[in-house]
């Protein structure tokens, strides 16, 4: 194993989680680059079920050094709860994580500001998790943001007092509900409290960890089509969330990078507004009849279609997949036939790109490839060749036409429910 950023290729929740914390086993430092606890990444090990928003699923093996990055966007209050629902879980956190001094914070007033923006957009919502993490970002790149060192400052409630006002003004102009100082100083100053000692130079951190030798896991939160520049803009999220954001979101340079893993699911998934081509009711009933795809941060039920290979090939692109994961494999078992869209017609014509203008891809209709299914139970697979001959044919599929090799395939949450062909 080297340094290997891990990506996900569709549109968030393909599983990235479970195939972390199997790669993990072999990493010394796992790094969160994005995103914030707008992320839920789910990890079983045994019967234990563990949700991850901010910090890296790197803390469950115990011995690895966790760092959230400077191009995370943190909110102190929601991480430090996170770290007592770790502890009450015997997780020990302390020493393991770290968390830059750069990355900007989330404010009360963000997530008042998200809901307040959803609101206004009414049908065209984007259906954020309205964890703040949209109007976090616009402030750090209106420069008006607060970062974690922020809160360490002796004239933190100065710097917050102001914030708090300018947010304010915008909340009111917006209809929406201003908040009060007080208690946000209050809560802000006790997650100081306790984060203190986690709060350091990361870059230097991570530097001092390559020279060492160390193997890093970049963990990429969200999809490559929730990304700010190549995702289904505006139905995106606000962050980088294509391997470019790992190297920005920690200081830690592209050289250094030796391998990118695309995780994907064996079917598409997206949950909140925007475009999903080859969304399909049959998929949809299958999966939520069986309890599956409720989304981890929000519990909303997420929307389903057939794998997109449009998506994936344009996605290995982009972030310079190596090797994909595929997981959920096993969420087709029952299913007779299952389709592949290879390509989009748009006016007659093939397309092989998604394109930007999100007129012309909602004109776009998805070709189809139909695969057989193997109507058989893959979640006790443990070997390549415990799979059935037509799920083997069907992974060979995804991989070729997503331009990657297959390196894994996950068919159900358990660490040991992990082939590698
Ligand atoms: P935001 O990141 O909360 O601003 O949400 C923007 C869009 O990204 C919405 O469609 C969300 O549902 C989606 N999104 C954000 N985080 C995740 C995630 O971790 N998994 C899947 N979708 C996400
Ligand atoms: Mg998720």
């Amino acid at each position: 194993m080297a340094n290997i950023i891990l990506v996900g290729a569709q549109l968030g929740d393909e599983g990235k989680g479970k195939v972390i914390d199997v790669l993990t086993e072999r990493a010394d430092v796992v790094v969160r680059t994005q995103g914030g606890s707008n992320a839920g990444h789910t990890v079983f090990v045994g019967p234990q079920k563990y949700v991850l928003h901010l910090i890296p699923s790197g803390i469950l093996r115990g011995k690895t050094q966790c760092v959230i990055g400077n191009g995370v966007v943190v909110d102190p209050v929601a991480l430090v709860r996170e770290i007592q629902d770790l502890e009450r879980l015997g997780v020990r956190v302390n020493g393991n994580l770290r968390i830059s001094e750069k990355a900007h914070m989330v404010l009360p007033y963000h997530r008042e500001l998200d809901a307040c923006a959803e609101k206004l957009k009414g049908k065209q919502s984007i259906g954020t998790t309205r964890r703040g993490i949209g109007p976090a970002y616009a402030d750090k790149i209106s420069r008006t943001g607060l970062r974690m060192l922020d809160l360490l400052r002796r004239d933190w409630p100065l710097r917050l007092r102001e914030q708090v006002r300018a947010s304010n003004r915008l909340l009111r102009a917006l209809g929406g509900k201003p908040v009060s100082l007080a208690p946000i100083e209050a809560e802000y100053r006790r997650a100081a409290r306790r984060l203190r000692p986690l709060i350091v130079d990361t870059v230097q951190l991570l530097h001092d960890a390559l020279d060492e030798g160390k193997q890093m896991l970049f963990e990429g939160a969200q999809g490559s089509y929730l990304d700010i520049d190549h995702g289904t803009y505006p139905y995106v999220t606000s962050s980088n969330t294509t391997a470019g954001g790992a190297c920005t979101g920690s200081g830690v340079p592209p050289n250094r990078i030796d391998k990118v893993i695309g995780v994907m699911k064996a079917y598409t998934t997206r949950v909140g507004g925007g475009p999903l081509p080859t969304e399909d009711a049959t998929i949809a009933d299958l999966l939520h009849g069986m309890g599956r795809e409720f989304g981890a941060t929000t519990g909303r039920a997420r929307r389903c279609g057939w794998f997109d290979a449009v998506v994936t090939r344009q996605a290995a692109r982009i972030n310079g997949i190596d090797e994909i994961a595929v997981t959920n494999l096993d969420g087709l078992d029952t299913l007779s036939e299952i389709k592949v869209c290879t390509h989009y017609a748009l006016a007659g014509r093939r397309l092989d790109r998604v394109p930007a203008d999100l007129d012309q891809l909602a004109a776009c209709k998805p070709v189809y490839r139909v695969f057989p299914g193997w109507s058989k139970d893959t979640s006790t697979a443990r070997r390549w060749n415990d799979l059935p001959r037509n799920a083997r044919a069907y992974l060979k599929a995804l991989a070729q036409l997503s331009g990657a090799h297959l390196a894994m395939v996950s068919v159900g949450p358990a660490r040991d429910q992990t082939i590698l062909p």
